[in-house]
């Protein structure tokens, strides 16, 4: 951007505070703008429940039966919500977490009741990975050793991919963080004649404190006390971020992700800068709980904060975000 020019000789100064004026005025000047059309609302659907369950770490969210799960997607798009992203909280788990490809696993049984309900009125989106469906809670398949077989495990999310796709998903999210996954994904999806069914990498995807939430939702608990460290990224590394989503695209990913959000909206405006696709973001559990844990307690108007950050995501770039408060959102700033 070009620097102002100056100003001639006794010109009065610039006067920020004239467009600031009246909420019209406010409302022209705008540089950035959060749209209903940018929310991707994710759910949870359990096998072997036949209500919702209320989920504690994460107020106002709920583990969904299928069938709510079709009721809640038809209260979005009323909403005026386009998208959601499914995970399946299986109600048993091995060692390779087989549920995930299923063709009867969880996921995929709520996926082809969406797609027949609602057909493309829905862009709807699958997580895949395995640590929901893994006894020892890892996203991939462990060697004797403990640690994730990289290349065993991207051979089965393939599987993953192609059970997701029969059952009707527009949309991969592979949220493994492997190397080489899109590529395996694309590789599957393109051999099994789902050429149009399209990858979401979660490409920069940091090994965060702030999935604690989320983890007691769909019922993971990593054996050991261990982490992800080994292939979640450091939060220290800015750089390495940008070589991720990178090598994700040149992989064939079509659209990328940065996650956690405002912990990394510096991420978040380099792939902005440096990739054509489209750019999600995903404000995660913890982000989602804290504002609501601060808001019961009277701290600070929830509403207000949930707004001013998913509106700080946009502007730092992203085209589109996941976020819990996607219903609430959707229905302050309208449809
Ligand atoms: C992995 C996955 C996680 C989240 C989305 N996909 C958890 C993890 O990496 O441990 C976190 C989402 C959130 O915290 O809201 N399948």
């Amino acid at each position: 951007m070009a620097p102002a020019p100056p100003r001639s000789p006794g010109f009065p100064e610039r006067r920020m505070r004239r467009l600031r004026r009246t909420p019209a005025i406010r409302r022209l000047v705008a540089e950035s703008r959060l749209s209903v059309d940018d929310l991707v609302a994710p759910l949870f659907v359990r096998e072997g429940i036949d209500a919702p369950v209320p989920i504690p770490s994460l107020p106002g969210q709920f583990q969904h039966t299928v069938a709510s799960t079709v009721a809640e997607v038809k209260r979005l798009l009323g909403l005026g919500i386009p998208g959601v992203l499914l995970f399946g909280v299986p109600e048993r788990k091995d060692p390779r977490g087989s549920g995930a490809w299923d063709p009867d696993g969880i996921v995929q049984r709520a996926l082809s009741e969406l797609r027949d309900a609602f057909g493309g009125a829905v862009a709807l989106m699958a997580d895949l990975c395995l640590d929901e469906y893994t006894d020892h809670g890892h996203c991939g398949v462990l060697r004797d050793d403990g640690t994730v077989d990289n290349d065993a495990t991207i051979e089965l999310y393939g599987r993953v991919a192609l059970a997701q796709a029969a059952a009707g998903a527009d949309i991969v999210a592979p949220s493994g963080m492997m190397d080489g996954q899109v590529a395996a994904i694309r590789r599957a999806l393109d051999g099994g004649g789902y050429e149009e069914v399209s990858v979401l990498a979660y490409a920069a995807k940091f090994a965060s404190a702030l999935y604690g939430p989320f983890r007691d939702a769909v019922d993971v608990h990593i054996a050991g006390g261990g982490d992800r460290r080994a292939y979640q990224q450091d939060p220290a590394n800015r750089r390495e971020a940008l070589t991720e989503v990178l090598l994700d695209v040149a992989e064939g990913a079509d659209m990328v992700m940065v996650k956690p959000a405002v912990t990394y909206l510096d991420v978040i405006a380099d792939v902005r800068r440096c990739v054509d696709v489209p750019v999600a973001a995903y404000h995660v559990s913890g982000e989602y709980s804290m504002i609501r844990a601060a808001a019961a307690n009277g701290w600070i108007d929830g509403a207000a904060v949930a707004l001013e950050q998913l509106s700080a995501i946009t502007r730092a770039g992203a085209d589109f975000v996941f976020t819990y408060f996607a219903d609430e959102v959707a229905e302050a700033i309208g449809g």
